[in-house]
């Protein structure tokens, strides 16, 4: 006898999809992954007994059957496999969670104090450092290019001794390498999480610079502390951590980082992006997708890092954080020197004087063409 097709891949990526409104149990997916509909049928029937498999003329009568009648329902399309997915994955939310079928809100911005960033919630993930560590290792972030061009950058036009301040830096563990044959004289490392700084207390035990880590939040520090630190930062760094904040607090980051630089000094700022015309609600839909479906995580930790997303990320269009640079006194436009196929990772590098030429090499795909030429060649001056 022919065996009924299973559901496949293709099913567990709709229910995946799905999983990014509402909690779902991914062991649950998993077994249904490999089940035929008669197998389906039969396995919610031995779970809970009260529910069953119907089918109902339309989607609203669909509704009804799974809410007041609890059963997995179905109109007659039931070959869509979407729709198998939504059905499943509502019945799923009722087995596991009782009755309710309110899908969670998605946050319009951060709930922390005052409207702001909930910096616990957002640091809580980088509690398991080896998860984010892997997403480095496997370039999933686009680490490695970012690095690259970091490193071009700093080498074409810091050739003096200089200080950086590293913001939201981790376990800064690509630090000594990214900067290796740089004059990088000092390093001072921010962080709100207390595992990554010592984590990075570890990475840069045999640095060659100077090194200072300080824990705290990094808008704090660049209001209170920043203004007092010696020496003042010829460069700061910024990567992946400002889509955590509000729009007031980017707002804030990108002023008191103008106001804490040394004469001459930069920004690079490296971060997750919307593209042009998408919403919070878009670019959420869209980045939990990529990671459902090419980043490999599986159970708790897909749920956990696409919650992450969900819950704290805010990232903002290209165009917002050139005016939002632009309003704090760096120089316009900024310059681009990477971003993946996406649009989802970029490096940008805000100067406060201009750029000189060179300092743009396209030294591997992705990297974009440098900007309109950069006006003069400059001498980076020592602090
Ligand atoms: C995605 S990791 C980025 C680490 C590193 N900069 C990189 O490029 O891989 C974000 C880091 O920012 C930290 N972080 C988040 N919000 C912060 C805040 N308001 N102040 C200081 N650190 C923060 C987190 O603890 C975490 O270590």
């Amino acid at each position: 006898m022919d065996r009924e097709p299973t559901y496949g891949a293709t099913f567990v990526r709709h229910l995946a999809k799905l999983g990014r409104h509402t909690p779902y149990r991914y062991e649950d997916l998993r077994l249904v992954k490999a089940m035929s509909q008669t197998e389906l049928a039969d396995w919610i029937k031995g779970k809970c007994p009260e529910f069953s498999l119907v089918v109902r003329d339309n989607p609203a009568e669909v509704a009804a059957a799974m809410v007041h009648e609890k059963r997995l329902a179905m109109t007659a399309r039931s070959g869509d496999m979407a729709e198998i997915a939504l059905s499943l994955f509502e019945l799923l939310t009722l087995l596991s969670w009782g009755s309710t079928m309110t899908a969670t809100p998605l946050p319009t911005g951060p709930d922390g104090r005052d409207g702001g960033q909930d910096v616990a919630g957002a640091t809580a993930i980088f509690a398991q450092w080896q998860v984010y560590e892997s997403i480095i290792d496997r370039d999933l972030m686009r680490h490695r290019e970012i690095y690259a061009g970091i490193h071009a950058f700093v080498a074409a036009i810091y050739r003096r001794p200089f200080s950086l301040l590293d913001l939201g830096c981790g376990d800064a563990s690509s630090i000594a390498r990214t900067f290796a044959g740089t004059a990088l004289a000092h390093y001072t490392g921010v962080d709100a999480s207390a595992a990554a700084l010592q984590a990075a207390r570890r990475q840069l035990a045999a640095a060659p610079f100077h090194v200072a880590l300080v824990e705290t939040d990094l808008l704090e520090y660049l209001t209170t502390a920043a203004a007092s630190a010696r020496p003042r930062p010829d460069l700061i760094l910024a990567g992946f951590v400002v889509h955590h904040l509000s729009f007031d607090e980017k707002r804030r980051f990108f002023s008191r980082c103008r106001e804490t630089l040394a004469p001459g000094g930069s920004l690079v700022f490296y971060d997750l992006f919307r593209r042009a015309t998408e919403t919070r609600e878009q670019f959420v839909a869209a980045y939990t997708d990529l990671i459902a479906t090419r980043w490999g995580l599986v159970g708790q930790t897909l749920d956990d890092t696409c919650r992450h997303v969900r819950e704290h990320d805010f990232p903002e269009p290209l165009a917002t954080i050139f005016k939002l640079a632009h309003d704090a006194g760096f120089t316009q436009p900024g310059e681009e020197r990477f971003t993946d196929a996406d649009g989802f990772h970029r490096l940008v590098c805000f100067a406060t004087e201009p750029l000189p030429a060179q300092s743009a090499p396209r030294t591997h795909a992705g990297i974009q063409p440098p900007r309109a030429a950069r006006s003069r060649k400059r001498n980076r001056r020592p602090d």
